[in-house]
């Protein structure tokens, strides 16, 4: 009888002391399997009479109702206690402050780009957009800058594989190309009418984008933005020139009192050919000459490859730097910040 009373506490503690279901099941083997104790004590009735069959029948009966109690116990503690680790594992504290997302910005040069655009939109400019990688014809020779031209050693051109071995393909060192490319497009457009001598709707359009020279320093980067800018028509002049671009000067920099100087200059594809110097009227810059842009008008030989009679069409360009006049906004002394990218400068302006 005894041993029947220390069998359940040896089976509590058995299963108290299993860690996992199946050290449960092992320990359950070792009391009720089938050659587990129990078992065996049932086995052990075969020979007594059959009142002691009874009385330790029904007291074996009772132990191995008592250790399946305590097994179904068991096992319950043991899901209980996997479920709360599971619980704990996959806690969400709702109270924690949320995970920030933070918000992209666009490059300072992308600003100075929306902004030009937005200012010469307002004064009913279109805005092109053209091949970076260039032939010949179109950087140069359309330009009035024919092979052999002492203006070619102006540019350090990237040469790239294409076009032909004497005229061979390149990156654009400018974006004047576009003056070409659009005013062809523009004219295509309105064939007919021109030959019927009827009019045609003025050329006015800016081009920006990227433009490639051989040439690295804290003032030159092998990739830097142009703006071109162009106004053919039949009565466009150099004052319409001097009139929008100091109207885009003051609206882009802000300052009503800025003054512009055009200083004589020579571009192959203008005649006469200006460089825009500007002076800012307060700031850490008032009082400087600041060059801007080249300028000009649109020499015949560029007025006749766009497909028009120069007799009749005249127009003027410019072109400037959108990385310049992005360092002279926000008075930044290095061109490399623009391509660096480092988040530290480029979070400034975001
Ligand atoms: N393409 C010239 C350059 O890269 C800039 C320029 C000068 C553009 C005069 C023009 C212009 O349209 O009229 O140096």
């Amino acid at each position: 009888m005894s041993e029947l009373k220390s069998l359940v506490e040896e089976a509590r503690q058995a299963f108290a002391q299993a860690a996992t279901p199946v050290e449960l099941e092992d320990a359950k083997a070792v009391f009720v399997g089938k050659s587990g104790r129990i078992t065996a004590l049932m086995k052990g009735l075969a020979g007594l009479s059959v009142d002691e069959k009874k009385a330790q029948g029904a007291a074996i009966n009772e132990v191995k109702r008592e250790v399946e109690a305590l097994l179904q116990a068991a096992r319950q503690a043991l899901a209980d206690a996997a479920l709360a680790k599971q619980l704990a594992a996959e806690a969400l504290d709702v109270t924690l402050p949320g995970r920030q997302r933070s918000s992209g910005g666009l490059h300072p040069v992308s600003l100075t780009l929306e902004r030009i655009e937005g200012i010469f939109g307002s004064m009913g400019f279109e805005v092109a957009d053209g091949p970076e990688i260039e032939t010949d014809w179109f950087n140069f020779t359309a330009l009035n800058t024919p092979e052999d031209h002492p203006a070619r050693s102006m540019h350090d051109t990237f040469y790239v594989e294409g076009g032909q071995a004497s005229a061979p393909n390149l990156l654009r060192t400018h974006t004047s190309p576009m003056q070409i490319r659009h005013a062809v497009q523009h004219v295509k457009r309105h064939r007919a009418a021109l030959d019927a001598g009827e009019g045609m709707p003025e050329i006015r359009v800016i081009a920006p984008g990227r433009t490639y020279r051989v040439d690295s320093d804290a003032t030159h980067s092998p990739m830097f933005h142009q703006c071109e800018g162009l106004w053919i028509g039949e009565n466009v002049s150099f004052k319409d020139l001097k009139y929008v671009f100091t109207a885009f000067c003051k609206t882009f920099f802000e300052d009503d009192e800025l003054v512009l100087r055009f200083r004589p200059s020579f571009f192959p594809f203008t005649e006469p050919s200006a460089e825009i110097d500007i002076q800012f009227s307060s700031g850490p810059l008032a009082g400087r000459w600041l060059e801007v842009a080249g300028s000009g008008q649109v020499h015949p030989n560029v007025v006749r490859n766009m497909g028009l009679d120069p007799e009749r069409f005249i127009g003027f360009a410019f072109g400037m730097g959108p990385d310049r006049l992005t360092m002279l906004r926000y008075d930044i002394g290095d061109l490399r910040l623009f391509f660096d990218g480092d988040l530290r400068f480029l979070r400034q302006f975001a």
